[in-house]
């Protein structure tokens, strides 16, 4: 489908605007593809009450990192019926890396007995998930950080998703190309993320390469569980 005329991009600048977004993440990621760590990490995603947490959650994240300047959370949006815009899809991109001074230091995925309070086994599976899908992302930042590396940051595309209603519109490609123009404002520097069996259809052709396959290393417990197919990808040649 040619790209909407009327979509357009921009950096989230209220926090009012998480709640519309959560829910496109909500219907992509719960009721589209039943994305297992989703799942996981958005308890009671389909209630109401999941949805106004989700939402805190994303505003709260958005707040404290944004002295700093280095997470950008976007909107797409389409015309509405009125004046007024519709949110059909959001995307997080950070500049990462592993040292202070060049850009948002990330750490690896500790302690979720926040979200699980009572309930080790589960808080230890979404520190398992966690720490599996972003084991290749900390590998390729650790390898920036070396003394002789030049480039010591990458844009990392944390988080994307367009609601069903209005996939097959450009939104994705819009919200990629995004992180893929800053980080060429940034110096030239590498883009890289995990892109589930769909995002990989968008990130191809946006010049990511596939580098390796998500593998989950999870305790024998949780095994039987249902997984997204998730592979590493990045722009650069190393
Ligand atoms: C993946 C996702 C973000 C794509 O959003 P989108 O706005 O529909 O993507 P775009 O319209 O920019 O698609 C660009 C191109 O990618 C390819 N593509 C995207 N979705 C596709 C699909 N479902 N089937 C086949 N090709 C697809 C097409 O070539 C498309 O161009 P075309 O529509 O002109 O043929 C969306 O399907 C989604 O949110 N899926 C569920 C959650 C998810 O997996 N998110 C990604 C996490 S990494």
């Amino acid at each position: 489908m040619p790209p909407s005329d009327d979509l357009r991009v921009e950096l989230i600048t209220d926090a009012a605007d998480f709640e519309p977004a959560f829910i496109c993440l909500r219907n992509a990621f719960g009721h589209q593809t039943h994305d297992g760590i989703w799942a996981v990490m958005y308890p009671g995603w389909d209630t109401p009450e999941g949805v106004v947490r989700g939402a805190r959650e994303l505003a709260d994240r958005w707040t404290a990192s944004r002295e700093r300047g280095n997470v950008h959370f976007l909107k797409a949006t389409l015309a509405g019926p009125g004046e007024e815009r519709i949110i059909g899809g959001m995307a997080i991109w950070v500049h990462a890396t592993l040292l202070p001074g060049h850009g948002e230091v990330l750490v690896p995925p500790a302690d979720f007995t926040k979200l699980y309070p009572d309930n080790e086994p589960e808080a230890r599976y979404a520190r398992q998930l966690l720490g599996s899908l972003f084991k290749h992302r900390f590998e390729a930042l650790k390898e920036k950080a070396r003394p002789e590396s030049l480039q010591k940051s990458a844009m990392v595309l944390d988080l994307l998703a367009v609601d069903p209603a209005f996939q097959r519109k450009g939104a994705a490609s819009r919200l990629t190309q995004w992180g893929l123009d800053e980080a060429q404002r940034l110096g030239g520097i590498e883009s890289m993320t995990e892109g589930s069996a769909m995002g990989r259809l968008v990130y191809k052709q946006m010049g990511f390469r596939e580098v390796q396959a998500v593998e989950y290393d999870v305790d024998e417990e949780f095994k039987a569980r249902e997984r997204p197919s998730n592979v590493f990808m990045r722009t650069g040649s190393a």
